[in-house]
């Protein structure tokens, strides 16, 4: 039985996805006693305590089918943001969201506008519908050149991806920048402008950023605009697959009536819910990652590599002499693991996450192991 004749079109091309290898499976291959990981993003102090009592409070109850409605995150989201839960979804992660919005919006003839090197999932969840993708260069080569992607959207441009601030880059925009993009973008066939999907999974490290403003002050505005972020990265609960969302009310009710219906499970639903109030895990993360930031940028300058100034918890680096994909290969016999680029068309580029000192310190001693420094 030849499956491929069966499958839809749209999903033939479709490469596997190379998921990072556990510490442990790495350990083993490589015969090394230690591996740290700063490939993910992830949060380097671990997972929201709040969450963690949380979710052991809640063990014994995975028996039960989940919330359908995430009714109690809803609601907690609600009161820290000042938003009704009318206006809010919750999902399987950032992932998830970004495919329930191309599965409700993107058809066959809808042309996609992103950045050339943001985050992977959008051109793919484009690719999956069979939607075009159309990749505008950034600005200065890193950053989301707003005013180019939004004179790349026609008659039929269904939506926009902004990524604020934007993975592998680490760069952001600015609130006048963005208040300037939503203003001029042209009207589709349809008579509106194009959906705007902003994503803002590092929100709370760019927050730090004086010029820097999460989309939720334009919601009002702006009846065409998606917000969405996670709490895989500075609660650190990427293990338990749990994102959330704002929208309009209308965009919200389809998106709630098109997903699985339990698709946040019982465990990242309470998790969720506890770390959203988490102080000290926001400040803590916060305080230590620009610390560690700025340890990085300088080792980084001493030892001569070219690096982009970053908005989140990952640093994208130069890997000249070597091509990206050979240093990511010496650092990982090192024990370091890092990401290389090619995925995002960045041959030369490395993007590390910052990790704790001791991390951070290990991964700049290998770094000038292995480029001869
Ligand atoms: C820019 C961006 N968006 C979305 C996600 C998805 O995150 P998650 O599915 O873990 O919520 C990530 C994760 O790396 C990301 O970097």
């Amino acid at each position: 039985m030849e499956i491929k004749k069966l499958v839809r079109k749209s999903c033939l091309g479709f490469e596997p996805y190379t998921a990072g290898k556990p510490i442990e499976t790495l350990k083993r291959e490589m015969g090394l006693a230690k591996i740290i990981k700063l490939a993910s993003n992830e949060n380097p102090l671990g997972a929201s305590k709040k969450a963690v009592a949380a979710v052991k409070k809640n063990l014994e109850k995975i028996f039960f089918y989940p919330d359908s409605n995430s009714y109690e995150l809803k609601q907690k989201l609600s009161q820290r943001y000042k938003m009704p839960s009318a206006n809010i979804f919750t999902a399987a992660g950032g992932d998830e969201i970004i495919e329930l919005i191309a599965k409700l919006f993107f058809n066959k003839e809808d042309e996609i506008v992103m950045s050339k090197h943001s985050f992977i999932r959008y051109s793919m969840a484009a690719r999956l519908m069979g939607s075009k993708s159309v990749i505008v260069a950034m600005k200065n080569g890193f950053k989301h050149d707003l005013p180019a992607m939004a004179k790349a959207c026609n008659k039929n441009t269904k939506a926009v991806f902004v990524t604020n601030p934007n993975n592998p880059t680490g760069t952001y925009n600015t609130k006048a920048e963005l208040a300037a993009f939503l203003k001029d973008l042209p009207l589709n066939k349809f008579g509106y402008k194009p959906i705007v999907i902003l994503d803002e999974a590092y929100y709370e490290y760019a927050a730090l950023e004086k010029d820097y403003c999460g989309g939720l002050e334009f919601l009002n505005d702006n009846p065409n605009l998606i917000v969405f972020r996670t709490f895989s990265k500075i609660f650190g609960l990427a293990g338990l697959r749990v994102g959330y969302g704002f929208a309009s009310k209308d965009i919200t009710d389809y998106i709630e009536r098109t997903r699985p219906p339990f698709n946040v499970n019982i465990l990242a639903q309470a998790a969720a819910a506890a770390a959203i109030n988490d102080k000290e895990q926001i400040k803590k993360s916060q305080t230590l990652i620009k610390k560690e930031k700025a340890y990085l940028y300088k080792e980084f300058e001493n030892l001569g590599v070219k690096y982009v100034k970053s908005a989140a918890n990952f640093i994208l680096f130069n890997s000249s002499p070597l091509k990206g994909k050979e240093l990511f290969a010496e650092l990982l016999r090192e024990g370091v693991i890092t990401r290389a680029m090619d995925e995002y068309d960045l041959p030369d580029w490395v993007r590390v996450t910052i990790g704790l000192r001791k991390e951070n310190e290990l991964f700049i001693k290998k770094l000038k192991k292995v480029l001869k420094k």
